[in-house]
């Protein structure tokens, strides 16, 4: 359930017509509904209101500061992958006591900073990270909370992209590794075991393997807890997949039900979870205008927005439902709806029964508040787009549409001879 609804014909998001916005702000442009950002938090917290738990929000799905400073207003907390997310969760207002901190490859500065921001967790993913952490802490006199990730072997049967829980993916020790390092952890003074993590892929459609995973790391914890080191956070990371086109995943209800089931066999270990795309994958659009149109021995929409700033079809082939902003009774084309940009992977649907366009028609990407704005580029000099935040019958730029004085931002021209001519 989302508010992006059509009166008379035309799309709103809420109360606010989504013309309106273009008019005022230009195409194209990323739309959010705060009313769906707040319901599919809710949904998702609330699912696990009867456990100990803490709902990290994995801002790399999303990162505007408004967002994410909605979520901690909600009682989030944040799931963050670099130090530029930190600042993003710090700078939103997001309590350190409620930050985890995700990814194989953090560097030392990105150690220190989030020990001195006094974050909830490091999830950390390798023993020469633990080592590098314990350096860092002992040099700031600090102690780190730790939680090791787990690589489950599970297969999430999702895109091969995004499915990190495989022994053959980057992500987490290797179960048979993971007791050896725990007890390397142990004997570091300047380290603190708190937990264990686990993600093992995004856009998951089942619950299963989540259930699956979650066993493991259950029956590891017991292991751990035989040779004396307590757990008191169990991190399984995000996952729950969101309907795009034909897809029908698990409630969060559901999904909660699965794994608080699985959970009671570890009394007094408090829950997190890092979800992304459920929460704000459906409270986000991206609103494009048709440039041009052409027909060949193809149908071509040509649109002001390319794959810079939705990366996802071109990346993954990832469907994306395309509907008109106004509804005018038009016949429909098979066509494929591309970008500006100079590459033949420049699309955002191919050959998909679409209306009937006009140049200047406006077009609603759906589905594109999870990976699209945070995942978007200058790639050919494009200035990044807009974020619009609705609540209710008001509408706020979250984030300005890029100048050109943005793009040469930092670059700079050397005063060399052999430049001069
Ligand atoms: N926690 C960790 C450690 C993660 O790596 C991720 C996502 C999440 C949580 C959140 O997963 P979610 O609940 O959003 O599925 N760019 C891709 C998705 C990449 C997901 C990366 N990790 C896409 O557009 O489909």
């Amino acid at each position: 359930m989302n508010h992006f609804e059509y009166r008379d014909q035309i799309l709103h998001c809420e109360g606010v017509p989504v013309p309106l916005i273009a008019a005022s702000v230009g195409t194209p442009f990323y739309l959010y509904s705060a009313a769906t950002l707040t319901r599919h938090f809710q949904a998702m917290d609330q699912a696990f209101a009867d456990i100990p738990h803490v709902t990290c929000f994995a801002a790399k799905s999303c990162s505007n500061i408004a967002i994410l400073n909605l979520f901690g207003r909600l009682g989030g907390g944040a799931d963050i992958v670099s130090g530029g997310e930190l600042f993003r969760a710090l700078t939103a207002g997001i309590d350190p006591k409620k930050i985890v901190y995700s990814g194989v490859g953090k560097t030392p500065e990105e150690l220190r900073y989030a020990l001195k921001s006094g974050i909830l967790m490091f999830n950390v993913e390798s023993l020469q990270e633990l080592e590098t952490l314990q350096a860092v802490a002992a040099a700031l006199d600090l102690v780190a909370p730790v939680a090791l990730r787990i690589n489950p072997d599970v297969d999430p049967k999702t895109h091969a992209y995004i499915s990190t829980g495989l022994a053959k993916n980057k992500f987490g020790l290797p179960l048979d590794q993971a007791a050896e390092v725990y007890a390397a952890a142990q004997a570091m003074p300047h380290i603190e075991v708190v937990g264990v993590s686990c993600h093992i892929g995004s856009q998951l459609t089942t619950v299963a393997p989540f259930v699956e995973a979650l066993n493991k790391v259950i029956a590891f914890v017991r292991r751990l807890s035989a040779n004396g080191i307590t757990i008191k956070y169990l991190d399984m990371g995000g996952g729950l997949g969101i309907n795009y086109d034909q897809e029908e995943p698990p409630l969060p209800a559901e999904y909660a039900a699965a794994l608080k089931e699985a959970l009671r066999e570890v009394p007094g270990c408090t829950l997190i979870i890092e979800p992304g795309r459920v929460i704000v994958g459906n409270a986000g659009i991206l609103v494009t205008k048709v440039l041009y149109t052409k027909s060949g021995a193809k149908h071509f929409i040509i649109v002001d927005a390319g794959m810079n700033d939705l990366a996802r079809p071109s990346l993954y082939g990832a469907y994306h439902r395309i509907q008109p902003v106004e509804e005018k009774g038009q016949e429909n084309v098979v066509a494929d709806l591309v970008g500006p940009i100079c590459e033949t992977g420049d699309f955002l649907a191919k050959e998909r029964m679409l209306p009937v366009c006009a140049s200047d028609d406006l077009l609603a990407v759906m589905s594109a508040g999870a990976y699209g704005f945070s995942m978007s580029s200058n790639y050919n000099s494009r200035p990044r787009v807009a974020e619009v935040l609705v609540r209710g019958d008001e509408f706020q730029v979250i984030r300005k549409r890029e100048t050109f004085a943005a793009l040469i931002q930092g670059e700079n021209i050397p005063e060399w001879e052999e430049f001069s001519g």
